[in-house]
C-alpha cells in the first residue's frame, strides 16, 4: 500500500518489512535512528514496548498506550497512534459527524484495537457509547482508563444482547470470525433489529458472518479494510506530508483479498 502510494505521489521512498527480535527492540530503534528513517509503523508484540524508547508520545497515544507510527524529526523520535483516528475515517464513508452523534454506538471488544477506536468515538460525542466484553472487567478499565465528556457504559456480551436492539451501530473489534474460524460471530446478530451500520475491523475474510448475517437483517455493513487503509495514509501523511489515494488503496486491497 505504501509503496503504490510512494509511487502515485511521485516521491522516492520505500516501505519494507523487518523483523525483529524481541530482546533487541532498543538496538533496532538506535539503528533505525542512526540510518535516518523517516519512519516507521509498529506492531505487534512492540506497539507498548517501542513507547519507552521515544523522545516523545502524543497524547492521544500515550493515553491508549500503545504507538502505531514513529515519525523521525531530525533525529527526534514522536509516536502517535493512527489506529482509531482511521477507524473514525473510514466511517465517514458511511456515516456524517452529525449522524455519527445522534447514533447509540456498541463496541464489541476491550483489546488494544477497541481501545483506539474508542478513544477516537468519545471525541466525537457520539449520543450513547458502549462496550461490551466478553470479561466485563476489561470493559470497565478499557472505559475508565479513557476520560470522555459523556458517560461510556461496560457490559458483558451476555447483557449487551439484551440491550441490542438499543444500538444504531455495532462495531466488532474482537478477532471473533478472523480467517480460518470464519462461521465465528462475537454476538447474536438476530438481536440487532435497530441496528442501521455493522463495522468490523477483520479484513481477512472481507464479509466476516457477522457483517454478511447483519446484512440479512437489513443493516449496511463496513468491513475493516478502510480503517487499515486510513491508519497507513493518516502515517504517510506524517511522513510524507501528502494525502494519498484511499478510495483507490480501498479498490486495489478489497479486488487482491476478494
Ligand atoms: P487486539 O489488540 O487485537 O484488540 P487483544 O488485546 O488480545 O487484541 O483483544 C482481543 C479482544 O477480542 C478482547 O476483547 C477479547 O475478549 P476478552 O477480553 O474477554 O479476552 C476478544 N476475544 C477474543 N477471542 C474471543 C472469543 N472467542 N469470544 C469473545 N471475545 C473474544
Amino acid at each position: 500500500m505504501h509503496n503504490h502510494w510512494f509511487e502515485e505521489e511521485g516521491i522516492d521512498g520505500k516501505y519494507v518489512p523487518f523483523e525483529i527480535d524481541p530482546n533487541r527492540l532498543e538496538e533496532a530503534v538506535r539503528g533505525m535512528k542512526a540510518l535516518n528513517f523517516t519512519g516507521w509503523n509498529v506492531t505487534i508484540p512492540f506497539k507498548e514496548a517501542i513507547i519507552p524508547l521515544l523522545d516523545q508520545v502524543e497524547e492521544d497515544a500515550k493515553l491508549i498506550g500503545a504507538v502505531n507510527t514513529v515519525i523521525n524529526q531530525q533525529g527526534k523520535l514522536i509516536g502517535s497512534n493512527t489506529d482509531g483516528a482511521g477507524f473514525v475515517e473510514s466511517l465517514y464513508e458511511k456515516r456524517t459527524l452529525k449522524e455519527i452523534q445522534q447514533s447509540s454506538i456498541l463496541l464489541i471488544g476491550a483489546g488494544g484495537a477497541a481501545k483506539g477506536i474508542f478513544h477516537a468515538l468519545a471525541k466525537l460525542e457520539p449520543a450513547h457509547l458502549a462496550v461490551a466484553n466478553r470479561t466485563e472487567e476489561r470493559a470497565l478499565s478499557l472505559i475508565q482508563s479513557i476520560k470522555t465528556n459523556k458517560k461510556a457504559q461496560a457490559i458483558t456480551i451476555r447483557e449487551c444482547e439484551k440491550l441490542l436492539s438499543t444500538f444504531d451501530i455495532v462495531i466488532n473489534t474482537t478477532s471473533v470470525g478472523m480467517f480460518p474460524h470464519v462461521e465465528n460471530m462475537p454476538i447474536d446478530v438476530t438481536k440487532m433489529k435497530n441496528c442501521t451500520l455493522a463495522a468490523d475491523i477483520i479484513y481477512n475474510p472481507l464479509e466476516t458472518a457477522f457483517l454478511r448475517e447483519a446484512k440479512k437483517h437489513g443493516a449496511d455493513t463496513l468491513n475493516g479494510v478502510g480503517m487499515f487503509v486510513h491508519q497507513g495514509a493518516l502515517a504517510f501523511h506524517q511522513w510524507t506530508g501528502t494525502n494519498p489515494d484511499t478510495d483507490k488503496a480501498v479498490s486495489r486491497i478489497t479486488k487482491q483479498l476478494g
